[in-house]
């Protein structure tokens, strides 16, 4: 007897009319009319039926603070980093955790169940890392939140973060982070960079480090991650967020980074929402929208997944962690507007995410976990399209969220009509 089987799903490689069956757990078999009983079924009607969202970039120590001690009125990166120093002296570990497992619900109802957040390790008492450390262990089981140690005020340039970044490693933080913009020159960034793989590679762990988020073109700290990870054979385990200074850089400079990146095996992570609204603040027109090269990423087959970055906090006031509208949003700043493109980018939030986060288990292979979300969408672009409703969101085969189709009852000179958007 299964647990459960779900029917009539379509899958986003283009299958319709698909049954998915689960066991303790995982998926059983994936194969059409699949004949056995189980607990419980559920109709899918030709939805489309995906591996859960992965929000690959967050920053979960700062969500939901929105107006503590104030709002960031001009907008910018440099007003929010002030405005976060101002907030931090007067964080408790019982908000950074209430505000957490809030934005993690909301994370559960939109069908994002793996998160990579960076955490502050400015802080000497660790204070928010020990309360995401308990956060991660509280929502495991409807979560994978992996965690990264992140230098907020520079590795080098804060006297206390290498040994803040040690000790937070110690006690259990996933991933070794870094800023290299953001220390005092260029060669103290490149240097940081250098450090902080050699850090990870002593402790076997992977690298995400806030890279060149700068309209400078000549902040080119993309090209040391990938030397650095190519000399310490980190391949595949290292990611460059942000990289939106590559969206200013020379074009022929950038034609002999690309092939480094890929040579390198370093991921990509794209943050739109955050990057078109905070880069170019410096420019009169036409303004730069920061957006960093995923075309020509892709184009040259480096991974690269898209992150929500925040929600609701110093620097961005909007968002609900819908990882849809990221990449509804990565699909216009970027010019991915052709099919393959717009598929590209639901991969981003998908199946590409999770390999860069080196997820076990995730997939809709037998075997894989089964963690399965149904969208009022028939495939990728529309689910795009429509940020589409998630009607069932299943963790290890247990239903955890559902939510009501979205449709409108139009009256119309006294005819009824219903509209759901759908094509
Ligand atoms: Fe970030």
């Amino acid at each position: 007897m299964l647990d459960l089987i779900l029917r009539n799903a379509t899958l986003a490689d283009g299958r319709e009319a698909v049954d998915i069956a689960v066991l303790d757990g995982r998926i059983a078999e994936v194969a059409p009319a699949i004949e056995a009983a189980a607990h419980e079924e559920i109709d899918a009607a030709g939805h489309l039926v995906t591996p859960p969202f992965v929000d690959s970039h967050f920053h979960m120590d700062a969500t939901l603070s929105l107006g503590l001690p104030r709002f960031n009125e001009s907008g910018t990166l440099l007003e929010g980093i002030a405005l976060w120093g101002e907030l931090q002296p007067d964080l408790t570990a019982a908000a950074v955790k209430a505000r957490a497992h809030e934005l993690c619900r909301w994370s559960i109802a939109r069908g994002t169940l793996a998160i990579r957040s960076h955490v502050d390790v400015t802080d000497p008492s660790l204070m928010a890392v020990e309360a995401l450390l308990e956060v991660k262990a509280e929502v495991a089981p409807w979560i994978d939140l992996q965690l990264v140690a992140f230098p907020q005020n520079g590795f080098y340039r804060d006297p206390l973060s290498a040994e803040n970044l040690t000790r937070a490693l110690n006690l259990g933080v996933d991933v070794v982070g870094g800023i290299p913009h953001f220390e005092r020159t260029m060669a103290e960034g490149a240097a940081s960079v250098a450090a902080l793989c050699e850090i990870a590679a002593d402790r076997g762990l992977l690298v995400d480090m806030h890279c060149d988020e700068t309209d400078d073109p000549l902040s080119r700290h993309i090209e040391t991650l990938a030397m650095e990870t190519h000399r310490l054979g980190l391949q595949g385990r290292v990611t460059g967020s942000h990289l939106t200074s590559m969206h200013s850089m020379d074009n022929y400079y950038v034609s002999k980074l690309l092939p480094l990146i890929a040579e390198s095996g370093v991921a990509a992570i794209a943050n739109p929402l955050i990057n078109i609204t905070i880069q170019g603040r410096h420019d009169a027109y036409p303004k730069r929208r920061g957006m960093t090269r995923v075309k020509e990423m892709l184009g040259a087959d480096i991974a690269l997944a898209l992150g929500h970055d925040c929600v609701m906090d110093p620097w961005y006031s909007l968002g609900s962690h819908d990882m849809l509208e990221v990449a509804h949003m990565a699909v216009h700043v970027g010019h991915m507007t052709g099919r393959d493109e717009m598929r590209a980018m639901f991969q981003s939030v998908t199946t590409t995410a999770a390999g860069l986060l080196h997820l076990d288990g995730y997939g809709l292979d037998v075997g894989c976990n089964a963690d399965l979300v149904v969208l009022q969408a028939r495939d990728p672009i529309e689910a795009i399209r429509l940020s589409a409703t998630r009607l069932y969101v299943i963790r290890r085969g247990q239903v955890i969220s559902r939510m009501a189709p979205t449709c409108a009852r139009l009256n119309l000179d006294g005819e009824q009509h219903d509209v759901n958007f759908l094509r």
